[in-house]
Order: structure tokens, then C-alpha cells, then sequence
């Protein structure tokens, strides 16, 4: 079932092209057995053969005019989905300052829907707020029944935005910027239309109630509020096919909730403010005890996390190479989703997830082939060298304090 109108759009756009051809199956391949029947040859057969025909032009300009009527039945509508998809509408309900309870919203956004900067990479997914300060990688989050506005952008090779069953596909195309917008569920008029509610096109106070909107927001709650799965779209290098991610659609309250815990970010392991931890680590490391306080000085030493990922909140993880990892430990999935740890009922497999950061650190260049964290001039995890400059990969000791210091992220 498609969420939402973009999906919609292309689902009906997709049935109109079935039927078209479908027809066209159905009467090419009808007239071709009905032929091959009638003519065939049978036992002591004395009939003539058929005469052949040359030059009919009735028969000719009709089936002319057949394949450009039904080009032209295809092409309009396809047009229209197109222009559709492409042009982010105003929808007064989807504004910011009609729905976003969150802080810090500059008053010139208050007009805007929300914006998310989608940017590609080799393989995985940033995802910016510009409009709120935040940026996360991988599991995006939407608020439902709003429509967002998406700018697509690319920093090596050619991806694709694929949310197959919200919207898709929009290629993102490094040197520009593409756009498109999406909405997780109709919008309130939306739905009452399809509710049959008289007069729903036309928005008044007749036909808002709190009622209605209850009944709405269940609506939402029930059929719109999920996790989705997304998928690169386009063929872009070798572990094109594990460049996953995912859609987290939730209501208004979660999604300010989500905000301001990813502007918050973390706090050293042991409460201590950073400036101490920074001045402790920097004279005697020994004193920072606890598996997560090592797992933190790993992160910000020996493994050279920090030189590519920001972690919100820690003032010296500011690398951008590498996906955001604020609140990583609250994902359901690593590697832009392809070490999965969603359980059914939508939780964290905590077990499950402590084996797939395991499992990313010390073999990334297996999860992913070609990934950059694995080799990177230099900078991945698997060139680290020792004080003699020899190969020394992480340990598994030490892959297991990692792990558990980004599995405490949320
Ligand atoms: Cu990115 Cu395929």
C-alpha cells in the first residue's frame, strides 16, 4: 500500500502504464493466435494460401493513429506525476510554525516546510536540518502527515533517493542540486475527502472538529506512524547494494522530542563536564576508568574515530568525513542499514546490536566492501600502525570497548 500522495501518484501512473500495455499484450497477441489457429495447416489441406495484402492505408493510418493516442494516454498523466512530484506545494497545515512545537525556530522558517538536505556518499546517507541545527545519517526522521521538502545532493558518484513506499526515485547528482518533496500519509483535507466528508476540499470551521481531528491523528497513528525502508537507487560502485536507510515516521511531539535530543548530544561517561575529561585525558588518562570511559579514549585516540565523526555534545569529535554518530546507540540499524538490530516489536535487539558494531569496527572492509572508514589514505581503521609505524588493527579488546562506548550513545 502506498503512504502517502507521492506514492500514490506513482502507483496510479504505474496501473494506467499496466493497463495500456496490457491492452495493447492482449490485442497484438489475440489477433497473432487467431491467425496462427485459423491458418494453420491440416491434415490433406487443399485450401490456397492467404493472399498477401500490400498498402492498406486505412488499416495503416489507424494503427498510426492508435500508437500516438496511446502514447499520448500514457505521456499526459506521466507530465502531470512528474510536475506533481517535482513542486513542493504550500500546504498551510505542513508550515513549520503550524506544527513544530520544538525551540529555536528562526521566525522566517515559520512559512517554510521542514527541509531535509539528503547528500549521498560512498555508501551511506547524511541527512541535514538545516532549519534546526541537526544532522544525522542514515534514519531519517519525519513528522507525519507534513509535507517535507527534500534537496538531494551528491559529494562522489551518482545515487539514488528511493523510499518505495513514500516516494521515490529522485537521483542525486553530484555539481547540483536535485529537489522533491514528500509526505508520509494525506494531510488533513486529504484525508477527509477520502473520508467522503461533504464539502472536505473546501477548509472551514464546519467541517473541524476536535472529533475529526482525533479521528484524524488515529488515522495517523495507525497507518502512517512505521518504519520504512529506503535503497539507493542507482548503480554506485560496488557496495551500491548495501546503501540502505530508513524513515522513522512519528507525530509532532516525537519529532520535537528527536530534535532537541539530537541538538542536546552526549555527556562524558561519568558526568564530568568535557573541558575536565579533555584536561584529565590530556595528564593522566589512567584516572578516566570504566570500560566506557576506554572505549571514549580509544574513539579519541588509538582508533582516530573522532578525525571523521561528530558526536554531538563532545566538543573534539567534529570530523565530517564519516556518518553524524549522535545518538548511533538509538538506530536500528548500522552501516547504512545493513546490519540490522530492529527486533519485531520495533525495539533494540540489544545483543543483536552490540554484535553488529562488533562486527562493523573489526571487519567494515567485509560488511562493506570499498568503504572509506576501512581504507582511507591513510586515515581508515584498517592501516592503524603502531609507534613503529607496523600494521596494528584494533584488538578485540579493544573493538569490544568501542562498541560498547557507542552502543551507551543515546
Ligand atoms: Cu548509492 Cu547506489
Amino acid at each position: 500500500m502506498p503512504k502517502g500522495p507521492i506514492a500514490e501518484a506513482q502507483l496510479d501512473l504505474f496501473m494506467l502504464t499496466v493497463y495500456v500495455t496490457g491492452f495493447i499484450f492482449i490485442a497484438v497477441g489475440g489477433v497473432y493466435v487467431y491467425v496462427i489457429i485459423k491458418f494453420r495447416e491440416r491434415p490433406n489441406d487443399t485450401r490456397p494460401l492467404p493472399t498477401h495484402g500490400h498498402g492498406n492505408p486505412l488499416i495503416e493510418i489507424g494503427l498510426i493513429g492508435a500508437s500516438i493516442l496511446l502514447l499520448v494516454i500514457i505521456a499526459v498523466p506521466t507530465l502531470q506525476a512528474i510536475w506533481f512530484t517535482h513542486d513542493t506545494p504550500d500546504d498551510p497545515e505542513s508550515r513549520m510554525g503550524a506544527w513544530y512545537s520544538g525551540e529555536e525556530l528562526a521566525e522566517e522558517e515559520a512559512d517554510n516546510p521542514l527541509i531535509i538536505k539528503v547528500i549521498g556518499y560512498q555508501w551511506w546517507w547524511a541527512f541535514e536540518y538545516p532549519q534546526l541545527g541537526i544532522t544525522t545519517a542514515n534514519e531519517m526522521v519525519i513528522p507525519a502527515g507534513k509535507v517535507v521538502h527534500l534537496e538531494l545532493r551528491s559529494v562522489d558518484v551518482i545515487h539514488s533517493f528511493w523510499l518505495p513506499k513514500i516516494a521515490g526515485k529522485v537521483d542525486l547528482i553530484p555539481g547540483r542540486t536535485n529537489s522533491m518533496w514528500i509526505q508520509a500519509g494525506d494531510n488533513f483535507i486529504k484525508w477527509k475527502e477520502k473520508q467522503g466528508l461533504e464539502g472536505a476540499a473546501t477548509a472551514g470551521p464546519a467541517i473541524d472538529s476536535p472529533k475529526l481531528r482525533e479521528q484524524y491523528a488515529t488515522y495517523l497513528e495507525e497507518e502512517i506512524h512505521d518504519y520504512y525502508y529506503g535503497q539507493c537507487a542507482e548503480f554506485c560502485g560496488e557496495s551500491h547494494a548495501r546503501m540502505l536507510f530508513r524513515a522513522t515516521v512519528v507525530d509532532d511531539e516525537e519529532f520535537a522530542e528527536w530534535v532537541a535530543d539530537e541538538r542536546t548530544g552526549h555527556a562524558t561517561p561519568d558526568g564530568k563536564t568535557w573541558d575536565d575529561w579533555y584536561a584529565t585525558y590530556a595528564e593522566n588518562p589512567d584516572l578516566l576508568e570504566g570500560k566506557l570511559n576506554e572505549g571514549l579514549k580509544l574513539f579519541m585516540g588509538r582508533a582516530k574515530c573522532a578525525t571523521c565523526h561528530v558526536v554531538k555534545g563532545n566538543p573534539r569529535a567534529l570530523g565530517v568525513a564519516g556518518p553524524n554518530l549522535t545518538n548511533i546507540g538509538s538506530r536500528m540499524s548500522l552501516a547504512a542499514g545493513w546490519l540490522n538490530h530492529r527486533a519485531e516489536d520495533g525495539s533494540i535487539d540489544q545483543e543483536l546490536q552490540y554484535d553488529n558494531f562488533f562486527k562493523w569496527i573489526k571487519e567494515t572492509e567485509v560488511v562493506k566492501p570499498g568503504n572509506l572508514m576501512w581504507k582511507a589514505n591513510g586515515g581508515g581503521i584498517g592501516e592503524l600502525v603502531d609507534e613503529q609505524g607496523e600494521l596494528a588493527l584494533l584488538t578485540d579488546d579493544e573493538v569490544h570497548l568501542i562498541s560498547l562506548y557507542l552502543q551507551s550513545l543515546k
